[in-house]
């Protein structure tokens, strides 16, 4: 059985991931802030086949706290990283405070980078997993979320260059990017929090979401191909790929 690490545990689809592994029995470290709702979520974990869950608080906004975490991934020993925490703000990017754009990068991209460089140069040469969590907002540009895309956007590139490098060089490391559409959490409130954005009632209307157990079910699928992306459009409809960015050539 595998040993899974999750970030962004605590809630929407992190947790929703975390009971999906340990369904199939895997062992599980899930990483968040909020340890005391980590801590709530082992006895379900546990009595769905999870073997042991280990809780790992961190704040991914602190470098001091990812570079130990990424520290530690070696000595885990770890089959599973998913990279999944990760926060929005919709405004336009003029009305983007400073603090929350670099809190966002903080987040978004470089504790992602960190734990993907450091997680790939631990997991290349063993048959290890990597799904980063990314978003439709990763391929395509969403007026009003320009900041948020654009991490997203460096996540997808991030990761599918990863899989086409670990590809080409025949490791037997695998990475995934997960793309989802809206999805039923947390997430979009925090994401409007201290917003300028004015937004109607019917804003929202027309917008479909998944739950956070449907997503992760796909986020199981996903997993569970040999595809390297899973794209959610906004019509709900799903896909898998092999790339979407274009390789290209020095
Ligand atoms: N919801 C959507 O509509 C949607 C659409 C497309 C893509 N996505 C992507 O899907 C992923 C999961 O989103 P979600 O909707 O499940 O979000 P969510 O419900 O808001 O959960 C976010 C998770 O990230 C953790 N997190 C936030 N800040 C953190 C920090 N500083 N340090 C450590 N952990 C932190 C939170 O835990 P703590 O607060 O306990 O730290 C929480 O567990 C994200 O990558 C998101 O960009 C979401």
């Amino acid at each position: 059985m595998a040993k899974v690490l999750i970030t962004g545990a605590s809630a929407g689809l992190g947790a929703e991931l975390a009971k999906a592994f340990a369904a199939r029995g895997d062992t599980l470290v899930l990483a968040a802030r909020r340890l005391a709702r980590l801590e709530a979520m082992k006895p379900e974990l546990l009595a769905l086949g999870a073997p042991e869950v280990v809780c790992y608080p961190v704040d991914l906004a602190e470098p001091a706290e990812v570079s130990q975490l990424a520290e530690a991934l070696p000595g885990l020993a770890l089959d599973v990283l998913i990279n999944n925490a990760a926060l929005g703000h919709w405004d336009a990017l003029w009305d983007t405070p400073l603090e929350t754009l670099n809190h966002m990068i903080a987040i978004n991209m470089q504790a992602l980078a960190h734990l993907t460089t450091a997680f790939s140069a631990y997991g290349k040469d063993r048959p290890t997993r990597l799904m980063n969590v990314a978003s439709g907002a990763g391929y395509a540009l969403f007026e009003g979320a320009i900041p948020y895309t654009a991490t997203k956007f460096f996540v997808t590139a991030l990761t599918e260059g990863l899989s086409l490098e670990l590809k080409r060089q025949q490791k037997p490391m695998r990475a995934q990017l997960l793309a989802p559409g809206p999805i039923a959490t947390e997430f979009l409130e925090n994401s409007l929090l201290n917003s300028r954005m004015v937004w109607s009632d019917d804003a929202l209307k027309g917008v479909k979401f998944h739950t956070a157990s449907e997503a992760a079910a796909l986020a199981m699928t996903l997993f569970d191909s040999d595809a390297t992306v899973g794209l959610v459009e906004p019509d709900l409809s799903f896909s898998l790929h092999h790339e979407i960015h274009r390789a290209g050539q020095l």
